[in-house]
């Protein structure tokens, strides 16, 4: 980690910079380590790992090291994805961190725009929501903590379209930027 984490972004010349990502979502156990693990294998299987930085935390501190819920990674590991990420809680810090910060439900997006520390941060903030597939009449990623299975596959179905979606957009985002010399946002 750069000592001076404000300037990160700006003075970073890495192959990563504007593919830096966070998933965000209340317990960081079951949708935002799912999207974790979606979009690290969609960017595995384009052979593009040394591209992009993925993690994922929570606004609540409830699991903290704790690996995926087992309903989480038991219907995630039927569709081949291992979820190995330990839970944290997403701090002021992440904001000089990653290039982009999505949150998986209206709440979420509440929280950080609470906790991100200038406006610029702010705009690294993006809402899964807008990355669905519109036919399936979801505008968020729902909790499916207290669901059943089928509230765990849902997660998944909309997640593999959400993340190829969100993958396009920062792609582009960040090609654009290198292109023009200029920040992502
Ligand atoms: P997540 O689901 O936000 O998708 O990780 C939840 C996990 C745990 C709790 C709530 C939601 N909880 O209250 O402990």
């Amino acid at each position: 980690m750069p000592t001076n984490e404000k300037n990160h972004i700006e003075t970073d010349n890495s192959p990563r910079r504007g593919r830096r990502v966070l998933f965000v979502c209340l317990g960081n156990i079951c949708r935002s380590p799912a999207a974790e693990g979606v979009m690290r294998a969609l960017i595995d299987q384009n052979g593009e790992s040394a591209l992009w930085e993925i993690d994922s935390a929570g606004t609540g501190g409830w699991h903290v090291g704790q690996l995926p819920d087992q309903r989480m990674r038991l219907h995630a590991r039927r569709r081949g994805l291992e979820l190995t990420h330990h839970c944290r809680q997403v701090r002021e810090a992440d904001f000089s961190r990653f290039d982009w910060i999505v949150g998986m439900d209206s709440q979420n997006i509440a929280d950080l725009r609470a906790l991100a520390p200038t406006p610029a941060d702010e705009r690294k903030i993006l809402p899964m929501g807008r990355f669905l597939d519109p036919q399936t009449g979801y505008d968020h990623v729902p909790d499916p903590y207290y669901e059943g299975s089928e509230g765990f596959e849902l997660v998944l179905d909309l997640l593999r379209d959400g993340c190829a979606r969100l993958r396009r957009f920062i792609e582009t985002k960040a090609s654009t930027a290198a292109a023009e010399g200029c920040d992502a946002r």
